[in-house]
């Protein structure tokens, strides 16, 4: 039978759980560790497919909830999957719904069955189960499906936290049956809030359901860096080897970089995108904020460092006047270099674990970006 999935180990860092993989799908081989970019809405937010992999994106991540609600699935059917709607030939992971539906909208009703919610769109009601989900995303036809899943907010109480790592199990159990498609994969969310005993136990009951790879879900949705990384800590002895990690959500440098030393191999997150049209960038040197004054002469590039269309093309004066009169060309500039900054951080990355010097480069790369 044909072998759609395969995740490989191909080499361990000897003093962390920093780790070099490759996973294979229908769509396309990726190197693992690997940044993936977010495009929600079936678009990295104005960056043309062509242009993401020319700056070497090997997957992206779009939404079910987004889709499913605009343009609707029927659409997307009609053009023949996402791939074809969105002329992106890679390979695409979507989130479930479930974690969009929580955090976009206060109307709504959780029960055992499903989530009913208002969209926020035009206010009209819609009814999504783990079975409904994973019908959404076998006609979106994306190669990683994830599992309906229930994301306790920080804060929660044990009893809270509780009942959504049980229902997410329950969740996992009605995907796992409802999905009757090879040439996906559903990936399995891990969730267990910020209580030890219920992490490790959702670690445990969930593994079993994971093929290829699962997911960590429920961190950095509020809590401090140190929490997000005790629970982390927690959990990286108990993973297998042979199955993928992917920590959902996260993206700034230091948040990747403390991940991967943590055994994680994939993750996304919308902040180089949603911060560039801001006007603010990544560089090699930290956070610099476009827009500030003191850029509106300094004809340097954004950042000395990347080789990207715009730091090898333009001035930080002429980007600050783009973003400061609105230009779209601001945006598209600004998001392309934030994007290429997280993607070519994880080329490092590998590079680093592959060469075995992942801590110089780790040291190397944090005294300068904090300087
Ligand atoms: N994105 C970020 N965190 C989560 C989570 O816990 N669940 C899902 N489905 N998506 C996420
Ligand atoms: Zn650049």
């Amino acid at each position: 039978m044909k072998q759609y999935f395969k995740f490989e180990l191909l080499k361990k860092d000897k003093n962390t759980f920093a780790r070099r993989g490759r996973l294979t799908t229908p769509h396309g081989i990726i190197e693992t560790p690997c940044f993936m970019p977010v495009g929600t809405l079936g678009t990295i937010k104005s960056l043309m497919p062509s242009t993401l992999e020319e700056i070497g994106a090997q997957i992206v991540l779009s939404n079910t909830y987004h889709l499913y609600l605009r343009p609707g699935t029927s659409i997307i059917e009609k053009a023949g999957g996402l791939h074809k709607f969105m002329n992106w030939n890679k390979p695409i992971l979507t989130d479930s719904g479930g974690f969009q539906v929580f955090s976009l909208n206060n109307i709504r009703k959780i029960g055992d069955d499903g989530v009913t919610f208002a969209s926020h769109i035009d206010g009209s009601k819609h009814f999504i189960s783990p079975e409904k989900a994973v019908e959404i995303q076998q006609v979106l036809g994306s190669d990683i499906m994830m599992a309906f899943d229930e994301c306790s907010a920080f804060g929660a109480s044990r009893d809270e936290a509780y009942t959504a790592f049980k229902r997410t199990l329950n969740w996992l159990d009605r995907c796992v049956k409802a999905q009757n498609k090879k040439e996906q994969m559903l990936f399995p969310i891990v969730q267990g809030n910020m209580f030890h005993d219920l992490r490790l136990e959702s670690l445990k009951e969930t593994l079993p359901y994971a093929d290829v790879g699962f997911a960590i879900g429920g961190l950095s949705v509020g809590e401090p860096k140190e929490t997000m990384l005790e629970i982390l800590d927690l959990m990286a002895p108990h993973y297998p080897d042979d199955k993928l990690r992917y920590l959902m959500g996260i993206g700034t440098p230091d948040y990747i970089i403390e991940s991967v030393l943590r055994g994680i191999d994939v993750f996304d997150c919308v902040l180089p995108s949603r911060i560039a049209r801001n006007g603010t960038a990544l560089t090699s040197h930290g956070k610099l904020v476009v827009r500030n004054g003191q850029y509106k002469d300094d004809m340097s590039p954004l950042d000395p460092e990347c080789d990207c269309y715009a730091c090898t093309n333009f001035t930080r004066a002429y980007l600050r006047h783009l973003i400061n009169c609105d230009e779209i060309l601001g945006s598209v500039l600004l998001t392309l270099h934030n994007v290429k900054f997280l993607l070519d951080l994880s080329c490092n990355l590998r590079d680093a674990i592959d060469d075995g010097c992942l801590a110089s480069f780790v040291s190397q790369f944090y005294d300068k970006y904090n300087s």
